[in-house]
C-alpha cells in the first residue's frame, strides 16, 4: 500500500517512495476525488523532484502541478506538461488503484 486515499485532500498531491520495478523512486500521488494517479517524481525538463520541500507540491490556481526547479506546469489527467520549458513532454505515469480505502499499486 502506498497510502490511504482518504490522507491526501481531494485535487491534492502527496509524496510517497516505493519500489517501482525494483527501484527505490519518489512518486507523485494525485488524489482526484474516489480515484488516484501517481507519477515518478522526476520532471522531464531536467530531471528534478517537483516538489519545493519532501512533499510540498505547488498547484496552479486553475489546479495545475508546478514544477518547483522552472515552473513547468502539468494537467493532471494525463501528465502532460502544458507550459513551462518541457511543454509537450509527460510525467512518468505509475499505475495505482484504490483499493479498500488505499492507493496501492496496481
Ligand atoms: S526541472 Fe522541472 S521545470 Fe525544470
Amino acid at each position: 500500500m502506498l497510502i490511504a486515499l482518504s490522507a491526501i485532500p481531494d485535487a491534492g498531491f502527496i509524496e510517497t517512495e516505493a519500489l517501482v520495478d525494483g527501484v527505490a523512486e519518489s512518486l507523485i500521488v494525485h488524489r482526484d476525488g474516489d480515484t488516484a494517479r501517481a507519477w515518478l517524481n522526476i520532471c522531464p525538463h531536467a530531471g528534478r523532484r517537483l516538489d519545493w520541500a519532501p512533499g510540498q507540491f505547488l498547484k496552479s490556481k486553475d489546479g495545475l502541478l508546478v514544477c518547483a526547479a522552472h515552473g513547468a506546469s502539468f494537467e493532471t489527467a494525463a501528465g502532460l506538461c502544458v507550459a513551462g520549458p518541457c511543454r509537450g513532454q509527460s510525467l512518468r505515469a505509475v499505475t495505482v488503484e484504490v483499493r479498500d480505502g488505499n492507493v496501492v499499486l496496481a
